[in-house]
């Protein structure tokens, strides 16, 4: 590729994170041949380890986690991996200044150097601060894990320090919803095509519903789940960008600053959350969860309608739904489309709806109404689907992958911005100020019946 030269610094290199997600990334994109011509990955870390144990570490990841090493590029893989131990704080750089002169040196001036903060977010502040402190922020990216902020305040406090180092086209704040291929889809399929973007507005759609019911608990992360629950985990996050990216005005052009601003500016637009536009809810037996306190009132689902203040959506409800032990497993953006007017008059209240699945590598479903084959004119519902894997020459990428390619580019277009969190905070806030009750729902169920008045006559597409 004629990406340029990259230094990767990679803080957290030996922890949960990095060995999950990071490193298999990294590696998938070497499968791929994404990666640049010329890179070093700098592992940086609290401890002490040679480059070799280092690399010994790599390798154990990528068994555990990804396909292993034994085809593929690992061995030239793994000649571009160092380690720079003895942490990193503004006061000491422990050996990270010499790792990334080395590397520079190997690589030349120009080398693009990139930050990514694989910690927990309660480091972000100290790290961001260091790499200010010793002049690595001029001219590189930063990349930040989520959440980015988990309150209102946080987010600012940590927002106000981030540009007092970095500049906000420098930041790459993940969301990984926004860089799976389904979510992609919904604008390339829908400025590609009249058939989805002469439909994609309030004349023609009913209801929109963003559905991401999992069937899961939370074992072994208890602590930080009981802490952060579903409405910060999931909504305000994962499912507001979904809902954005669903809404959003046509970008000017297909160019990443553009998109980047077209699902922004709709963020703006969202209607402040009343409480009584949400449910909350807590499976039973989540109290008895090793991490979770016995009187825990951490929500592990929510559900919420919200109103979008465009001229293009005005009066339709966008109806968000996500939790844990859950009936089923799904990750689904249906817009039902209201009932044509003519002279078929039985056609059902969800008869028509476009669907995208953002599982894997995606989906699009479309439910319609057909002749039901054979002598009378009968009508019988069906569904037209198209696996978006199959699609020929597609080489489908799990999100990760996706986004941190998109850091080597420079392509900021699947991140969160700086001005479109305040927003997502904003229309989070009277929910945060006066929070909903939380009632219970068995393990297994669709959550609590209070949700499905949210739906109105529609009911939620999913568990009917
Ligand atoms: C994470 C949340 O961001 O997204 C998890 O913290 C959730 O609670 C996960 O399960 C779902 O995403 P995916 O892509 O792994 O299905």
């Amino acid at each position: 590729t004629d990406l340029s030269p990259t230094v990767f610094v990679l803080y957290g290199a030996t922890g949960d994170l990095a060995r999950r997600m990071v490193l298999p990334a990294f590696y998938q994109l070497a499968q791929h041949g994404l990666l640049p011509a010329d890179w070093r990955l700098i592992g940086s870390g609290r401890g002490e380890r040679s480059d070799e144990e280092f690399v010994e570490h790599v390798q154990g990841a990528l068994e555990e986690f990804a396909s292993g090493t034994d085809d593929g590029p690992w061995e030239e893989f793994s000649q571009r991996l160092r380690f720079a131990g003895g942490g990193f704080t503004d006061e000491d750089p422990g050996q990270l200044l010499d790792a990334v002169a080395t590397a520079r040196k190997e690589l030349g001036d120009e080398a693009q150097l990139v930050h990514y903060l694989s910690l927990p977010p309660k480091a972000f502040t100290g790290y961001t601060k260091a790499i200010g402190a010793h002049g690595l922020g001029e001219g590189a990216r930063i990349v930040y894990e989520k959440p980015f902020g988990a309150s209102p305040e946080g987010f600012r406090e940590l927002d106000d320090l981030v540009h007092s180092v970095f500049s906000e086209e420098q930041v790459f704040r993940i969301d990984h919803f926004l860089g799976k291929e389904g979510t992609q889809d919904l604008h390339a399929l829908r400025f590609a095509n009249g058939l989805f973007e002469h439909i994609w507005s309030r004349e023609h759609i009913a209801q929109v519903q963003i559905d991401v019911p999992e069937d899961l608990d939370v074992a072994d992360r208890a602590e930080f789940y009981d802490a952060t629950g579903a409405t910060l985990d999931m909504l305000v996050t994962h499912l507001f960008q979904v809902a954005a990216e669903v809404a959003m005005e046509p970008p000017v052009s297909f160019k990443a600053d553009d998109i980047l601003a077209a699902r922004e500016s709709v963020l703006a637009k969202f209607r402040p959350l009343q409480p009584e536009d949400v449910v909350l809810g807590q499976f039973e037996g989540y109290r008895e969860l090793d991490g979770v306190p016995d009187d825990s009132d951490t929500d592990t689902f929510v559900a919420a309608r919200l109103c979008i203040d465009s001229g293009r959506w005005r009066g339709v409800p966008f109806l968000l739904r996500t939790g844990k032990k859950l009936a089923a497993k799904q990750q689904r953006v249906s817009l039902i489309l209201h009932r044509p007017k003519g002279p078929v008059d039985d056609v059902p209240a969800n008869g028509n709806v476009v669907s995208l699945s953002l599982a894997g590598a995606g989906s699009v479903d479309i439910d319609v109404m057909a002749k039901k084959p054979g002598p009378d004119l009968a009508m019988a519902p069906a569904r037209v689907s198209l696996d978006l894997s199959k699609i020929p020459g597609g080489d489908p990428l799990p999100p990760y992958v996706s986004l941190i390619h998109d850091v080597l580019v420079g392509d900021r277009s699947l991140f969160t911005t700086s001005e479109g969190l305040a927003q997502t905070w904003r229309a989070l806030q009277p929910v945060l100020d006066a929070r909903p009750e939380v009632h219970p729902y068995a393990s297994g169920s669709w959550g609590p019946a209070a949700a499905n008045e949210l739906a109105g006559e529609h009911g939620w597409l999913l568990g009917q």
